[in-house]
């Protein structure tokens, strides 16, 4: 059999396709429909673009194909579809040479990049996963950095939204994780990130952009503005002073420490999510350039000053007045500060031992002690990160499921005050931002009930796990058939404790995580927990308080899981979609 050149196959004679009006084209090659309609030849996928269903069942009518599965339909000319959460079926090129019929046998692009990005846009702007899916194995497929994918998100995220959302704090949480990610984990964090931004954005009115001031205010009076007008509440006058900060060319460093001041007028706003979404929008700026500061973080400022804060609610007033305690402890920090050895100080486990104890006023005198001693603010936001781990760790099952959340608020919090001290480092020019860590210690203060009693860590003194696999592959293997299953809590720590006790990699280990995650239709603060474990873990990297924030994680995981996995689905259809694989028989029913 001749063919015109290799990439044409012979769909049959023309004769033979006007007696039947369509014939499947089955080869090495995705299936190829070939429909004679009213004296012209189409040639389509035949594998619906929506679920994969052999298009060749469908209906045609007045130039409409209809797939009968959902009953999506399409332009039988341009492929293109008349319901978006289908998306468009490819079309291919049909020639008739001497009465029979050939179909070229490849589906491209010419700038394959290109294409899927624009693809990537109108998922995004439509909220379709199915096509955010494709989008991103596409881009993926055709080698954009995957800087670039989480690049578009973003922005598209920070302008069609009137601030941040919990989307771009999944799709950040995740981009942090990328470079510890397999490829098939990487595709399901873009997609994740993406699918979460776009259903964010869905319906909501496009972002205002506002302008800096005229002048040029030296860096003390805009942290002194961003701070008064955030304690009245007065958004534009919150964005346009941070307008001119980023205007007048200040640092990252000088930004988070004039937001983080302003943030900390409240204690522990909105459960802290206010907080964590500042910081995460500085770590969005890492990954997708600083020179898109003006569009990224003014989005946190209106959550930021409309936030309520723990001073508002009984549990922080009665029977103990925590705010009053912050504020005094806060009013003595620079003078703490000052007087405080730089003695290399590194208690860090202990000072967390003591920051997990019954008394607030005993907490506030040990963070005290500390900074006299001469921890710096970082050591204080590291040992409470590692401190609201164990609460996390140690989490009693007896509690209700809701009381998780508790402990996941304090430590996610107690991540993003670590972090963004870490950005701040020097360059701030008082210590006002270290409030952050004294109202996460009393927010931890609050949780110390979720303990009781504790739930034992495993792998403490040496034990060893024996009743569980040796090998890593098998131990790695049991984890995910743990979070297959609920309330697999303690087995999930144990294997955990097994795997890093045995000493093998903690990489492996948390790709296991991310797997067992990226699987699930998560909730946000399962996004949240295991990006801030993953960074708090790297701190102490394989010790027994990196074990503790690993099992931590495993168990919210755990608690939280399994899940309906649709969005797996989704985001596997359209890989075996792009792929070019049947993924249903023509004959099966
Ligand atoms: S509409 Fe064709 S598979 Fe759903």
């Amino acid at each position: 059999m001749d063919a015109p050149n290799q990439e044409f196959a012979l769909a049959g004679s023309l004769e033979e396709l006007k007696a039947k009006g369509r014939l499947v084209v089955h080869g090495c090659h995705r299936p190829i429909l070939v429909i004679y309609d009213r004296g012209r030849i189409f040639a389509l996928d035949n594998r619906c673009p929506h679920m994969g269903f052999p298009l060749e069942r469908g209906s045609v009518e007045d130039g409409i194909l209809t797939c009968h599965w959902h009953h999506a339909r399409f332009d039988l000319e341009s492929g293109c579809t008349f319901d978006l959460w289908a998306d468009d079926v490819p079309i291919c090129p049909v020639e008739v040479r001497n009465g029979d019929v050939w179909v070229k046998t490849t589906f491209g692009h010419a700038d394959p990049a290109a294409h899927w990005h624009q693809r990537l846009a109108d998922g995004l702007a439509h909220d379709l996963g199915l096509v955010i899916a494709k989008a991103v194995h596409g881009q993926l497929a055709a080698d954009a950095p995957r800087a670039d994918i989480v690049r578009q998100v973003a922005l598209f995220g920070a302008q069609n939204r009137d601030g941040w959302g919990v989307g771009l704090t999944i799709h950040t949480a995740l981009a942090n994780l990328l470079p510890m990610l397999p490829k098939e984990e990487a595709y399901l964090a873009l997609f994740h990130g993406a699918r979460r931004v776009a259903t964010d954005c869905d319906g909501e009115a496009p972002r205002r952009e506002r302008a800096p001031l005229g002048s040029r205010p030296d860096p003390a009076a805009l942290k002194r503005w961003l701070r008064r007008w955030t304690i009245v509440r007065h958004r534009e006058a919150t964005e346009r002073t941070l307008l001119t900060a980023i205007a007048a060319g200040a640092s990252p460093a000088v930004l988070a420490d004039g937001l983080l001041a302003a943030e900390t007028e409240r204690a522990f706003a909105d459960t802290g999510h206010s907080l964590d979404f500042i910081n995460k929008a500085f770590e969005c700026l890492d990954l997708i350039g600083w020179e898109h500061a003006v569009a990224v973080l003014p989005t946190v400022v209106g959550q930021m000053v409309a936030a309520r804060g723990a001073e508002e609610t009984t549990a922080w007033r009665q029977p103990v007045d925590l705010i009053a305690l912050c504020d005094e402890a806060g009013s003595q920090l620079p003078e703490l500060f000052a007087a405080g050895r730089d003695h290399g100080w590194s208690d860090h486990a202990a000072l967390a031992r003591e920051l997990l104890g019954d008394d607030p006023i005993a907490i506030i005198d040990a963070l005290k002690a500390a900074i006299r001693a001469g921890a710096a603010a970082v050591d204080l936001s590291r040992s409470l990160a590692y401190a609201a781990a164990l609460r996390v760790a140690r989490f009693g099952n007896a509690n209700e499921h809701s009381d998780w959340e508790t402990a996941h608020h304090v430590f996610t919090y107690a991540n993003a005050v670590d972090q963004l001290l870490k950005r701040i480092g020097t360059a701030a020019g008082d210590v006002t931002a270290v409030r952050g860590v004294l109202h996460g210690a009393m927010a931890l203060y609050l949780a110390r009930y979720l303990n009781v009693p504790p739930a034992r860590i495993p792998g403490e003194g040496g034990e060893r796990l024996d009743d569980l696999p040796a090998d890593p592959d098998a131990i790695r293997a049991a984890l995910l058939d743990a979070f297959d299953r609920q309330r697999q809590v303690d087995l999930a720590a144990r294997l955990v404790a097994r795997h890093l006790t045995l000493g093998y990699s903690p990489q492996a280990l948390i790709a296991t995580l991310a797997r067992a995650l990226l699987r699930e239709d998560a909730g946000f603060h399962a996004y949240q927990m295991l990006e801030a474990g993953v960074r708090q873990f790297t701190a102490w990297d394989d010790t027994d308080e990196g074990r503790h924030i690993l099992i931590a994680v495993a168990r919210y995981l755990a608690a939280h899981s399994p899940t309906e996995r649709a969005a797996l689905q989704t985001a596997d259809i359209a890989q075996r979609l792009m792929r070019g694989g049947e993924l249903h028989e023509a004959g099966a029913s």
